[in-house]
């Protein structure tokens, strides 16, 4: 492998040293254009660390050009700084410096979409993590705090609204056309909050009583012509607004809140100070073009942004290690709030697909990492699963080590405590003193060992005591070569054989209800439970009390015992998942064998229970009926079977929609028949069931299932509906695959939004032809691989669909890097993104490994790769031996 000349420099948590110059303020002064732009930054910096006496200061600065620097109202002579690739130096600075820098910026040139720039003929900014150099040389780091106030000068034509963070103090109009205002925001805040929005926008606003009476302004901006799709999110606000409330005691602090909706961005949403910028697909919803799914996320996002008010701003991070400080404890909070939102027993378990579909494969390959790194090359990479998901199921132990009043208390004594403040996750954990010392030390393991703890559990029966004996050990984790026991709480129950729940008397266990909560935190531990009979079967990790893999000596009969009577609604999902992956994997076998796998009578049962139950909730029976993916089959494989895996899990969907193919028909005809569209939770639950029955139909292969789905493209009169006819009628080789298609794209052409759903449709189909589909529509006059939208609507599902990308042709991982290679040029963040394809790359068979590695070398030898991509795919090629 060629070597490369310059290795991007790595960051080392353990380096870490605090801000050498504090900033008094910072005045901020924007005569925006979108090919010229000057910014002015008016900042005080005073020394706060002593033995800097005599160093050099040092100001990030990136891709900007430096007009002038002065101090104290005197330009800087040559030679008492230097500017390199990274930012300025100030040799001998005194203790106390006046600054004025002024910058030059290309907003349309910026691609990257990080820093100030242009999108749709809006200007915006994004500073997470590392943007505000790419505006101004500034110590970019979030232990530097100071208050920041924004002047901005521009075109009142094209730019009628001007927005920053905080209040409007002042606003006039200019000579030539321009206008300006001045907004002031009294917070102190680290630059990575810091936001600028100005343009041309529709407008919605309300406002929201607080429970101290005060009244917030609450405006959301888009594109003009869109203020009607953002009702929803105006709602779901009020909603986070009030729940944050009574939650967790948490009022809004300025007395405006706004949104903006933006068309290129980055990721998700951003939390900047009374400014959050979002991703149009994150705010704009409407029935018609908007799926059920699209609308909770919208409600979730809304709801993250806003709780990170609070856990990331008021309390924000000392340093980017930190990062899952602000980002699991805030997913942890969006996750309740859903929860309580609509149903918690179906909101779980999708928090738990969620997290085993993506955050498990991630622990498990070559980029696993610690929700707390230790280094990092790129920022930007590590906004994982594992930060976000991992990092939020970590919060949740606490809760569940502690029981709810305490972790209240704690949290309570964590707002208190470190308000107006940059910490560690460490300082989070001490809020909780209820966890003693020692536990505390064990349990920050999950902090910096990666890996998914594999734990294997053993039944005994001790006939003299009528105790039922639980033995676990702790075998493994995923990744990690450390193996350290993880300190956890597990979740038990018993059922009896009517299917009661059984009381149990055990010392060291919190008791809820019939649920005994167990602190396990040894390599080999047993914990007897009396008054439970010898016929028992146990409920394990209800909840999901903990992130890990179990296996446990459970029969089939006892699976099916769970599924059909356990009182914790995850748990009898989770059985319900176990029987079906052992079936799946029972085929895998077959095939493997060569013998024809045969369809399970006890699952045929289990599965008639489920249709035929009638207290069930629609959208929990939907999640009962649904197969484990196939990244759940990969990731419980050495090897990974991509072919197996997909030809059984297609068998068994085929064979179970043939053998129910009668009463799931008149199951859907009742629930199609329902036409009134309303989004509630009961509705989306209902449609969901709907859809989930028509792909068991689709899936029998039988004429009248293509008519029905046809049917229901045809007559759909909400995006719902529609999009899951589309989608799955693209596993079908029929006519009205092609016509669906057409007849999609011409009602919604122009609609940027929904086209990516028409990318998807099309990336996530499992017929031959698909990776060809793909590549043509790279160059469909729609698709624009500067909206990173369109890029995870096309390429980003593609690396999904794993027996398409992982073909054994390789022609899939060829495709994916050269569009890594041509992207990187213009955006490295959506460029490593794609990277994710290759972190199968230490467990596929060797004929792929070959081509992956192949694919990998071809681009880590470019010249001007990005040090985000860098990191990642190094990262892979060093994760196997070489073939
Ligand atoms: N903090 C944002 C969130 O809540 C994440 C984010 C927004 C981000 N834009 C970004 C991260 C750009 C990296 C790059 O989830
Ligand atoms: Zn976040």
């Amino acid at each position: 492998m060629p070597v490369k000349n310059s290795t991007p420099k790595e960051t080392y948590l353990k380096d870490y040293k605090p801000a050498p110059y504090t900033v008094d303020s910072i005045f901020l002064t924007f005569d925006l254009d979108p090919e010229n732009t000057t910014a002015t930054s008016q900042l005080s910096l005073r020394r706060s660390q002593k033995e800097q006496d005599g160093h050099p200061l040092f100001l990030n600065g990136e891709d900007i050009e430096l007009f002038s620097i002065k101090n104290n109202g005197t330009v800087l002579p040559k030679g008492t700084y230097k500017i390199e690739k990274e930012g300025l130096t100030i040799f001998e600075p005194p203790e106390v410096l006046n600054l004025e820098i002024k910058t030059g910026l290309k907003p349309s040139k910026n691609t990257r979409l990080s820093g100030l720039y242009e999108t749709g003929g809006i200007l915006c900014t994004q500073n997470e993590a590392e943007g505000f150099r790419r505006i101004t040389f500034f110590p970019d780091r979030p232990d530097v705090m100071t208050k920041f106030t924004t002047k901005i000068i521009a075109s009142k034509d094209k730019y009628p609204i001007l927005l920053s963070n905080g209040n409007l103090i002042e606003e006039s109009d200019l000579p030539n056309g321009k206008h300006y205002a001045v907004w002031e925001d009294p917070f102190l805040k680290p630059c990575y909050l810091y936001a600028l929005v100005a343009g041309n926008l529709g407008l919605i606003k309300s406002t929201f009583k607080t429970q101290s009476n005060r009244t917030i302004e609450l405006r959301i901006y888009c594109d003009k012509g869109s203020e009607d799709k953002c009702q929803h999110a105006m709602n779901s606000l009020k909603k986070a607004m009030r729940w944050d409330e009574e939650k967790f005691g948490r009022e809004y602090d300025l007395d405006l809140f706004m949104i903006v909706a933006v068309s290129a961005f980055n990721f998700g949403a951003m939390e900047n100070k009374g400014l959050n910028i979002f991703n149009s697909n994150a705010i704009l919803v409407d029935p018609e073009t908007a799926t059920d799914d699209n609308f909770m996320r919208v409600e979730k996002v809304v709801a993250h942004e806003y709780f990170h008010n609070w856990t990331g701003n008021r309390i924000t991070l000392r340093d980017w290690f930190q990062l899952t400080l602000k980002e699991g404890l805030t997913v942890y909070r969006d996750q309740e709030f859903t929860a309580d939102m609509h149903y918690r027993g179906i909101a779980r378990i999708e928090d738990v697909f969620y997290l085993r579909k993506n955050q498990f494969p991630e622990d498990a390959g070559p980029t696993s990492h610690p929700i707390k790194p230790a280094s990092y090359i790129q920022i930007d990479n590590f906004y994982t699963t594992t930060i976000y998901y991992k990092g939020a199921e970590v919060v949740r132990m606490i809760e569940s080590l502690l029981g709810k009043e305490d972790f209240k208390k704690g949290m309570e004594k964590y707002f208190l405590d470190y308000d107006g403040k940059a910490i560690t996750t460490e300082d989070f954990v001490k809020s909780f003193d209820k966890i003693g010392a020692a536990d505390l030390k064990a349990f920050s393991k999950w902090y910096t060992q990666a890996g998914t703890p594999e734990i294997s559990l053993r039944f005994d029966y001790d006939d003299n005591e009528e105790e039922f004996i639980l033995e676990i050990d702790q075998i493994a984790s995923s990744s990690s070569k450390e193996k350290e026991p993880f300190l956890f709480p597990l979740a038990v129950g018993f059922i009896d054989i009517s299917g009661k729940p059984l009381r149990a008397k055990i010392a060291n266990a919190r008791e809820v209800g019939t649920t005994y909560i167990l602190t396990v935190s040894k390599k080999r531990e047993r914990f007897a439970f009396k008054n439970i009979p010898k016929t028992a079967v146990p409920s394990l990790n209800r909840g999901f009390s903990a992130p890990i893999k179990i296996t446990a000596p459970y029969e089939k009969e006892d699976l099916l015992h769970i599924m059909e009577y356990d009182e914790d609604s995850f748990t009898r999902w989770d059985a319900s998942q176990e029987l079906y992956k052992r079936i799946l994997f029972e085929m895998v076998k077959d095939l493997k064998d060569g013998r024809k796998p045969l369809p399970d009578l006890e699952l045929y049962e289990a599965f008639n229970s489920i249709l035929t139950e009638e207290n069930l909730e629609s959208g929990y029976k939907a999640c009962l009926l649904t197969l484990p993916t196939e990244s759940e089959m990969a990731d419980a494989q050495e090897i990974i079977d991509f072919e197996a895996n997909h030809i059984a899990r297609e068998l068994l969907k085929e064979s179970l929609g043939l053998w129910f193919f009668e009463p799931m028909l008149k199951m859907y005809k009742a629930l199609a028949r329902k036409k009134e569209y309303v989004i509630d939770t009961e509705s989306m639950g209902l449609r969901k069931l709907k859809s989930t029955l028509l792909g068991y139909l689709m899936a029998s292969r039988k004429p009248d299932a293509i008519r029905l789905c046809y049917e229901q493209f045809r007559t759909a009169n909400n995006m719902t509906d529609q999009f899951s006819a589309l989608t799955l009628l693209q596993n079908s080789f029929c006519p009205e695959r092609k016509e669906v298609l057409d007849s999609f794209y011409n009602q919604w052409k122009g609609n940027g939004l929904v086209l990516c759903k028409w990318f998807m449709a099309q990336s996530q189909s499992t017929l031959k032809d698909t990776q060809g589909l793909v590549e043509s529509l790279l160059n469909h006059p729609a698709y624009d691989d500067k909206i990173p939208n369109n890029v995870r609507a096309l390429l980003g599902t593609f690396i999904q669909n794993l027996p398409q990308f992982h073909h054994k042709s390789g022609s899939g991982y060829r495709l994916i890097a050269d569009q890594i290679l041509k992207i990187d040029k213009f955006n490295p963040h959506v460029s490593s993104g794609l990277v994710q394809g290759f972190k199968l790359y230490s467990k596929v068979d060797p004929l792929r490994k070959a081509m992956m590695q192949k694919e990998m070398e071809r681009i880590i030898s470019d010249d001007n790769l990005s040090p985000n991509v860098y990191e990642l795919v190094s990262k892979c090629l060093n994760s196997a031996p070489k073939s």
